[in-house]
């Protein structure tokens, strides 16, 4: 269905036809001056020039066409040549009431849908979840089921950085700590344990353990980086280590994702390029493309338009090690086996941005990908704490994610016991469910590309612009419609009235634009268009719900139908936040 602009904008477009003007200046925008109009066209001002008249003049020959029009309850010309639109009620309340029997509320779905990879969590397996991983999940889930709503076939790939460095480390400060270990022994020709040798919690003291003394020692540092290569060239007890690595990691990153309520369909990662990276490398250099530098092996990706220097692409390292960009790139030859993807978007901290410039062009270059494959590289700013600088614990260390959610958990739990007389057990599963809100909402709801500042006592606050607010606007409307059936109140064959109070068509005008707001939100990738509509839309129901009483309404026909519209913003409300990965609790 068409969206409320596009619909005002070919009912002016005859107006100025009739007027003798050409239909190309008959854009309509919403209005920003709220306290004239609702909607505008300035498309007078613009006409003037080829029309050698003066833009009020043209304004007023349009708005001349459009009188008793039954769209616009007034249009006016105003100088010095905007054309100021008022909708009818009935007109209003009827638009909505297509958008509401229609399926997705009058989304234009994608024709021709996608098969889309996103590429978004990243975790680093042993290492523990830290904030720095928080953006990517939150924005990733969002605009995976963005994406999905608007008809795409997408897979969710949380790229695990299982292949680096950090296994190195840890392998060689277990060996420092248990050298008798059969993992350590060259003539060791048994099976080895099925048990791991170390505990989730151990293995999470280990690597950052490891990490510091590497910065030290220059010798356990080699230690570390030859037993990297070692995992990598497939030595058997590194491997076995390895696989303990990965099994203790994994259910622990499941579980704390599942807190989050961010989910994957994919669970592969860096490790899982290893069949690739030998052929990907021998095709490059087939392909003369691929050549000799300082004894690394590089793809030049440079352009003539760059306006930075952009670096020639590292494939190999001179030790025949791969690097970062070799594991995104045979990545993408999977991708593109298994899937044969459209689109790809990266939900990745902006940091990395140039490390995607060269992959997403060697990929393209040496034909890993179509050329026509769409690449999107959504780089996220940094959460910082109050002062400015990236987020940390009190003490100044790198937070954990667990700790974070635990004390936001916290925060709300004493809130919401606070505020109400509930049971312990309730007011826990409802503060969760509060504090994941806080959070997503605290995050999406700022343009994901800049830095925030992440300020709990904002985020957990019930008023303002936070996931409280929102969720304490649906529960409010829960808890009426559900006393308005309690009292036997009608329902069934009933729509929206043709506007009855100022409110209400306050609240309408913010209604109608789910549909195109869900459009930018997926063309622009932002999560935050959606945080901005659903607060607008509760802010418009908080003014309506307070100006009226609903539930003690006599006019009967009345009543119904602004518990259509109630209904009606419930729904919108309840699929905004699921688009942005979080739900509402019934009693807060
Ligand atoms: N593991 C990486 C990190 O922590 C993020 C991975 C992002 N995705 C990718 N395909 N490189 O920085």
């Amino acid at each position: 269905m068409k969206t409320i602009i596009e619909e005002l904008s070919l009912e002016i477009a005859e107006a100025f036809k009739k007027a003798g003007y050409d239909e190309k200046y008959a854009g309509v925008t919403v209005s920003n001056r709220p306290d004239l109009c609702e909607f505008q066209c300035n498309g007078a001002m613009a006409a003037a020039k080829e029309y050698r008249k003066a833009p009020i003049a043209i304004a007023s020959d349009v708005a001349g066409y459009l009188e008793g029009n039954d769209i616009f309850e007034e249009v006016s010309a105003a100088a010095p040549g905007f054309l100021n639109l008022k909708l009818t009620g009935t007109y209003l309340a009827g638009y909505l009431e297509r958008m509401r029997t229609e399926d997705k509320y009058g989304v234009c779905r994608n024709d021709s849908p996608k098969k889309t990879v996103i590429d978004y969590g990243g975790p680093n397996v042993a290492k523990p979840l830290h904030v720095g991983h928080l953006r990517s999940a939150i924005i990733g889930e969002s605009v995976k089921r963005i994406c999905r709503y608007m008809g795409d076939e997408v897979i969710g790939d949380i790229h695990l950085g299982d292949w680096g460095l950090q296994m190195g480390l840890i392998i060689a400060e277990l060996r420092s700590r248990k050298p008798e270990l059969p993992y350590f022994d060259p003539d060791f020709n048994g099976e080895y344990p099925s048990e791991a040798p170390f505990t989730i919690t151990e293995l999470e003291e280990i690597y950052p353990t490891a990490s510091a003394r590497s910065k030290t020692d220059e010798a356990f540092k080699e230690e570390a980086m030859n037993d990297t290569f070692l995992l990598q060239k497939g030595e058997k007890g590194h491997e076995a280590l390895w696989k303990h690595i990965m099994n203790v990691s994994i259910p622990d990153l499941k579980k704390n994702y599942e807190k989050l309520n961010v989910s994957f369909d994919w669970w592969k990662g860096e490790s899982d390029t290893r069949p690739y990276i030998a052929d990907m490398v021998e095709d490059m250099k087939n392909k003369g493309l691929a050549y000799e530098s300082e004894g690394a092996l590089v793809v030049d990706v440079k352009e003539d338009t760059d306006t930075k220097e952009v670096p020639p692409c590292m494939i190999l390292k001179s030790d025949g090690a791969s690097l970062y960009t070799t594991t995104d790139l045979a990545t993408l030859v999977y991708r593109r086996r298994e899937l044969d993807p459209d689109k790809l978007i990266y939900v990745v901290d902006k940091r990395q941005e140039m490390h995607f410039i060269q992959v997403f062009r060697c990929a393209k270059k040496t034909g890993i990908l179509k050329g026509d494959t769409q690449l999107d590289f959504l780089g996220f700013g940094t959460m910082n704490g109050k002062d400015g600088k990236p987020f940390k614990t009190r003490e100044g260390g790198v937070m954990r994610l667990e700790v974070l959610l635990d004390e936001i958990n916290e925060e709300m739990y004493k809130k919401i016991r606070d505020n109400h007389e509930v049971e312990e057990d309730e007011a826990r599963r409802t503060a969760g469910i509060v504090a994941l809100a806080a959070v997503k909402y605290g995050d999406l709801s700022n343009q994901a590309t800049k830095d925030y500042v992440f300020d709990i006592d904002k985020f957990t606050s019930f008023e303002g612009n936070t996931g409280p607010y929102i969720l304490y606007t649906i529960v409010r409307i829960k808890s009426i419609l559900n006393k308005y059936r309690e009292n036997g109140g009608k329902e069934g064959d009933v729509s929206l009235n043709a506007v009855t109070v100022e409110q209400e068509k306050a609240l309408m005008l913010e209604l109608v634009k789910y549909n195109q707001m869900i459009v930018n939100a997926y063309e622009e990738l932002a999560p935050h268009k959606i945080c901005a509509y659903i607060y607008d839309v509760a802010n418009a129901f908080n003014r309506f719900y307070h100006e009226n009483r609903i539930l003690s309404e006599e006019d009967e026909t009345k009543q119904s139908g602004w518990i259509v519209l109630l209904k009606l913003t419930l729904e919108l409300l309840e699929n905004g936040i699921d688009l942005l990965g979080f739900e509402a609790p019934e009693k807060m």
